[in-house]
């Protein structure tokens, strides 16, 4: 269900519209949907229900406890990225036994802490991590449960800086050296390789390039048990995509029919650690314009939320819709929106027909759930904004907006 929709001509958040919101918590404010959160998770619950499966939630879509907590209560796992991942993946309460640990690069005091946590698995990159999650784990006298993750080399079509499973990227192992690496796992006393992952990119429109690299790590897994190494568990990592704009992406049921069959064969439980489709259409960033302006034959609508706040705009040059809150009568215009910092790459949308915008007017800057605020920095000395769950006809605070006390926080020597 569509969770962010006009109602008497203004736009809301389930029951609650946003004009509300910018009454009592200001703006620029994220807002997302408790419903939505959950709508989507379940809809990936029920795409793989035929098989034995973990739905690890990508924390780093996303790291908003309340928003982890609400999966949690699904029954969701957690993928975390970092040490501080982890210490947000149980403050919201994960239990260890569904808790994973990726990434290219862990350093020996993250891996500790998450064997002191007895986390589920370690997704390892290298022969070195390998190593090194071993003699921690010896230093320790516990064992470490590992899976490798692999680079499938296949092209994922998606924005390269965000393509991670071609072989000149700097994530997984290579297919060649995957079997040492298990071999090597398999004996040592301190590591037991329970699964095989790969991650092959973020907002994958296509599923077939996920099938192909599934078919290449299930080669692996039948080479492995030849040997009588015997996994557990099957990790097909993140990337289901979501509509920005035009795009129809194919969802869960399109992946499931692919490879499903697959999994189930191998006997493996099935893992995935999707963040942008659960959270990224769930959640929108509220904004208010300031200005107008015109320069150089062009139109300016500036807004009070910048590239700090969102910076995928700036970054990968991604594409977020933009909708008044309350529309205006009148015809539409070509603008660029923009934020107040002192950069030309400081834009929300650039030569984008808007219907009229006149100062205070309310703006929602559309999917802006998964990578929004977690990618939020304070430049320009520019507190962080505020965070708003909705459920129903109900809302709450779920991150205070940043005061400039919080600013200078951690800062020493005054
Ligand atoms: N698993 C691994 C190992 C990952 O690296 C990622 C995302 C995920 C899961 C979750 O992927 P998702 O389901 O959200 O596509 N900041 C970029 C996206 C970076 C994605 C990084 N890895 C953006 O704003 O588009």
């Amino acid at each position: 269900m569509e969770s962010f929709t006009y109602f008497g001509g203004t736009l809301r958040c389930e029951g609650v519209s946003l004009t509300e919101i910018a009454d009592v918590y200001g703006t620029p404010t994220y807002v997302y949907s408790e419903t939505s959160i959950r709508e989507r998770y379940q809809a990936l619950d029920a795409a793989y229900a035929s098989v034995e499966h973990l739905i690890c939630y990508a924390l780093k879509a996303n790291d908003n406890l309340a928003i982890a907590r609400v999966l949690g209560e699904l029954g969701a796992g957690i993928d975390v990225v970092s040490g501080g991942e982890l210490f947000r993946a149980r403050k919201a309460g994960f239990p260890s036994e569904k808790i994973l640990f990726a990434g290219v690069g862990k350093t020996r005091q993250e891996i500790a802490e998450a064997i002191d946590a007895d986390i589920l698995m370690f997704n390892v990159e290298s022969p070195g991590e390998l190593a090194a999650v071993a003699s921690v784990a010896e230093a320790k006298r516990r064992t470490a449960r590992i899976s490798v993750r692999v680079n499938p080399d296949v092209d994922p079509q998606t924005h390269p800086y965000i393509s991670t499973g071609l072989k000149q990227n700097k994530f997984g192992v290579a297919a060649e050296e995957v079997v040492s690496l298990y071999r090597a796992a398999r004996d040592h006393a301190n590591l037991d390789p329970v699964g095989i992952q790969m991650h092959i990119g973020s907002q994958l429109v296509h599923t077939q390039p996920i099938a192909d690299a599934v078919a290449r790590l299930a080669e692996l897994v039948r080479q492995l048990n030849d040997e009588g190494i015997r996994l557990r568990y099957f990790d097909i990592g993140g990337g289901l995509g979501i509509r920005y704009r035009d795009e129809e992406p194919e969802g869960p049921a399109d992946l499931a029919d692919q490879i499903l069959p697959t999994i189930r064969e191998l006997g493996l439980t099935f893992v995935c650690e999707p963040g942008r489709f659960i959270v990224g259409s769930s959640g929108i960033l509220l904004t208010k314009a300031l200005y107008r302006k015109c320069n150089g034959g062009k139109t300016f609508v500036i807004v009070d939320a910048a590239m700090n706040d969102l910076i995928r705009p700036s970054l990968y040059d991604a594409y977020h819709e933009i909708r008044p809150v309350a529309v205006r009568a009148g015809s539409g215009e070509v603008v660029d929106v923009v934020g107040p910092i002192c950069e030309s790459g400081d834009f929300l949308a650039q030569a984008r027909e808007l219907p009229p915008i006149e100062p205070e007017d309310l703006l929602a800057v559309m999917s802006a759930g998964a990578y929004g605020f977690v990618m939020a920095s304070n430049y320009n000395a520019r507190p962080r904004a505020a965070e708003v769950m909705v459920r129903g006809d109900r809302h709450r605070l779920i991150r205070r907006r940043e005061s400039y006390a919080d600013l200078i926080r951690a800062e020493e020597g005054l």
